[in-house]
């Protein structure tokens, strides 16, 4: 049931969703709901490509069993994003996610908040890339869009990158023009040296015009602004099916 992802790409992109939030309000209340599957099922339903979830170090959201509950569907590609540490990368090579994006972490920040400083941990990255790519899974270091940091992935062998979209997408005016050029540079460049290049972070519908000026791109992956968009699409909705509810129900005590 697994789609196609090649067949449907929309402007040659696949659109990975990423459900860590859905994750969030559930670990919020500590509830059973709302069900990450039943997100990843929504998202394919819709004509995503791909489902991407962040197991962090701290569990804030992703946990373990939503990773082995999201593969044994299969119904789209799993995309799992985690710190390059040994803990991490061996239950990816347990779980065998059909990617794996590197990204650095820190505990106390809110989210993702930079790129792997793959030009100076090049050593340390190096055997985490090629121990990956050998148990079949596809790998991608999560990058500023910095000339050093693509060269670098590239002579450690990671066929693709993800650029930071984060300063471009909260950028305004000339700010904004500087940190786009930056990305269609990087991404001109690391198609140059061979990699190919997904793109995320901060991405919503009032910043995709600019996102879709890169070159290059194969997916994009994005999380917050669809969680939020949900809520307002979807809220009218929820709230009928309440109401309906109520009207529904024959019983009642007195
Ligand atoms: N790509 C990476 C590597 C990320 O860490 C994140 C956030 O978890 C995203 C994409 C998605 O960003 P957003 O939730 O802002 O759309």
């Amino acid at each position: 049931m697994r789609q196609d992802a090649s067949s449907d790409r929309v402007r040659g992109l696949r659109l990975g969703v990423n459900v860590d939030h859905v994750a969030t309000l559930r670990q919020l209340r500590g509830t059973p709901y709302p069900d990450v599957l039943r997100a990843a099922r929504v998202c394919a339903a819709a004509g995503a490509h791909g489902i991407t979830v962040h197991l962090r170090e701290d569990r804030r959201h992703i946990q373990e069993h939503d990773v082995h509950t999201l593969k044994a569907w299969g119904g789209l590609p799993l995309n799992l994003e985690m710190a390059a540490v040994p803990a991490m990368v061996e239950f990816a090579l347990a779980v065998r996610p059909d990617e794996v994006c590197l990204v650095p972490e820190r505990r106390l920040e809110r989210t993702t908040e930079g790129g792997l400083d793959v030009a100076t941990r090049r050593a340390e990255l190096a055997p985490v890339v090629r121990a990956l790519t050998d148990a079949g899974i596809v790998v991608s270091l999560f990058i500023e869009p910095e000339p050093a940091h693509l060269e670098a992935a590239a002579s450690i062998g990671a066929p693709y990158v993800e650029l930071h979209t984060g300063r471009y997408c909260t950028a305004e005016g000339s700010e904004a023009a500087r940190e786009l050029d930056r990305l269609v540079h990087a991404a001109r460049l690391g198609h140059r040296i061979g990699l190919r290049i997904n793109a995320g972070h901060g991405i919503h519908l009032g910043n995709l015009p600019g996102i879709l000026e890169i070159p290059h791109l194969d997916t994009l992956n994005i999380g917050h602004s669809l969680v939020c968009e949900a809520v307002f699409i979807g809220l009218e909705a929820a709230v009928r099916a309440m109401l309906e509810g109520m009207r529904a129900y024959r019983g009642g005590r007195s």
